[in-house]
């Protein structure tokens, strides 16, 4: 039978018409099943959580969240200096982008490579219609088993990007990269180290932006999401048999501290984005994992917005590119 736990975007038939009970149109019957209930969006805190495997993930799919992360993408895409990828691609004819949220990467990428083949996956469908034809939007779980078909074997390039908060079990997810890849391939993981520094002195673990990363670390790890695995992403493509492993790292300020033009800009934006995302990030959270009230989050909320405004600790977030290649020889 079909994986049911995906949804292909696009056409599935006039359903009006009578129909000769198929197991073809039983598969699309299916389809459209799950093409319901992955609106069925859950409700709590006053946001909209994800459908599809309800609870999985911690973060909402609203429109506040959606134009978050199209912020989001935006900022980084200035750090990364306008480039979508690190990795030394040519000429790529699969590309998968796990995670892919609102789909801007995917969609930034399909352009560019016209002749590939791109495919964007994630738990919410809040990807717009209307998308290059060469890209695919499907909702699945990156967690579970991948999807099989022509389209996922052989990849030359699997993409991550701020998907911190999503897996559990990352060194799995890697070793899937890995077995996904052609031989010659890249797998490129773009991810924000949960945790702040400065250059100038340690920053005291009772700061209370700093006190907010180590709640958020303790709760998404009893929720079996661990995030402070971000620095060790190397060594787990080494591990997984990457050869010519890269680890950048990019330090982006948390408010408009710098003093040159183009820092202080990513600054204000990466300050404005962590503001928007703060109570998305915390209510699901620490209330289910850490039984923190609404109103006690919002009150711990309210010290966490005046540390991260503080420009005197000059502190940064740092954010990781790690990417490797699959060996031409496994
Ligand atoms: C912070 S967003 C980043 C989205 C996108 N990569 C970007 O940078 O704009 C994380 C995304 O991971 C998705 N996600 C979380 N858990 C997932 C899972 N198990 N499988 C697939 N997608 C998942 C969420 O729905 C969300 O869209």
């Amino acid at each position: 039978m079909a994986k049911d736990a995906s949804f292909h975007f696009g056409p599935s038939g006039n359903t009006s018409e009578p129909v000769e009970f198929t197991f073809e149109y039983y598969l699309d019957h299916r389809a459209r099943i799950d093409a319901e209930s992955i609106f069925a969006y859950h409700e709590e805190y006053g946001r909209t959580y994800h459908a599809y495997r309800s609870g999985s993930y911690h973060i909402p799919n609203d429109q506040n969240e959606v134009e978050r992360l199209d912020a989001q993408y935006e900022i980084t895409k200035i750090f990364l200096d306008d480039r979508l990828y690190l990795s030394p691609l040519s000429e790529p004819r699969k590309i998968i982008d796990i995670a892919t949220g609102t789909g801007r990467w995917a969609m930034e990428m399909a352009d560019k490579f016209p002749h590939a083949q791109v495919i964007g996956t994630d738990l919410s469908p809040i990807q717009p219609v209307l998308v290059p034809p060469n890209l695919q939007f499907e909702i699945d779980d990156g967690n579970d088993e991948w999807q099989q078909g022509d389209d996922w074997y052989d990849v030359d390039y699997i993409h991550f990007l701020s998907t911190v908060a999503a897996w559990s079990d990352w060194q799995r997810i890697i070793r899937t990269a890995f077995t996904r890849l052609r031989p010659g391939g890249w797998l490129e993981m773009q991810e924000p180290e949960c945790d702040i520094a400065s250059d100038d002195a340690p920053i005291p673990s009772d700061n209370a932006f700093r006190q907010w990363f180590f709640d958020l670390t303790e709760a998404s790890a009893r929720a079996h999401r661990p995030i402070d695995v971000i620095p060790h992403l190397k060594q787990m493509f080494i591990d997984a048999g990457f050869v010519d492993v890269h680890e950048k790292v990019l330090k982006i300020p948390i408010n408009g501290w710098p003093r040159g033009r183009r820092l202080k800009k990513i600054g204000k934006m990466w300050q404005q984005c962590l503001l928007d995302g703060l109570p998305g990030f915390s209510y699901a959270l620490f209330n289910r994992w850490l039984g923190v009230s609404t109103d006690q989050i919002e009150i711990s909320l309210v010290h966490v917005r005046k540390a991260m405004a503080d420009k005197r600790t000059r502190a940064y977030q740092r954010f990781y590119v790690v990417y490797g290649r699959k060996p031409e020889r496994v």
